[in-house]
């Protein structure tokens, strides 16, 4: 999708952020002596670390930013949302796995996959686990996301239920810094 598509508004679920450029410098400074005794590509993905200020983000609404290359849904899940969710067990889902890379060894029950202790946060890497679309939010058979695709419906929890995907979209390493902002990588 080009930047003039997104002018055009063709996808209005589907935005930029602008990244606050000091925190990418900090972290790269902090990791600069370990990175000579790294492979060539550590300094690039430690590099890649951006802070997301989600202060505008409502609740019911998705912010997109780009993130080493790849889309980054940062969504504000409703309470139906999380109740849809947490209420599925999971022995109704395709992937078990909890597909976080902050918790690699956990099941994929809802409170594995959000970034807080309530649920309202989930943040996804936006690239549909069949052949790499991204996904639409607010969308498909299980509310939420839809891959145009091949036909695959996530959850709420953007978990996988329906079509050719074989797993849960991934959560990133991410973290709240503190109450309005989050850090990728
Ligand atoms: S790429 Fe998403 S369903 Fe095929």
């Amino acid at each position: 999708m080009s930047h003039a598509d997104e002018a055009n508004g063709s996808r209005r679920d589907f935005l930029y952020y602008a990244t606050a450029g000091a925190g990418v410098v900090a972290t790269g400074a902090a990791v600069w002596p370990l990175v000579n005794q790294m492979n060539p590509s550590a300094d690039t993905l430690a590099l890649a670390s951006i802070l997301v200020d989600v202060s505008a983000v409502e609740v019911g609404t998705q912010l997109t930013v780009k993130w080493r290359g790849k889309p980054v849904f940062i969504r504000r899940r409703t309470p139906d949302e999380i109740k849809a969710a947490r209420e599925t067990p999971l022995t109704d889902l395709v992937d078990t796995a909890s597909e976080n890379r902050n918790k690699p060894d956990a099941d994929a029950s809802d409170a594995n996959r959000a970034l807080d202790e309530s649920g309202e946060w989930l943040v996804m890497v936006g690239v549909c686990t069949h052949l790499g679309c991204v996904p639409l939010g607010n969308a498909g058979d299980f509310g939420g996301w839809f891959c145009p695709c091949h036909g695959s419906h996530y959850d709420t929890a953007g978990r996988i239920r329906k079509g050719p995907a074989p797993r849960n979209l991934e959560v990133p390493i991410v973290a709240f810094l503190d109450e309005k902002t989050i850090k990728l990588g």
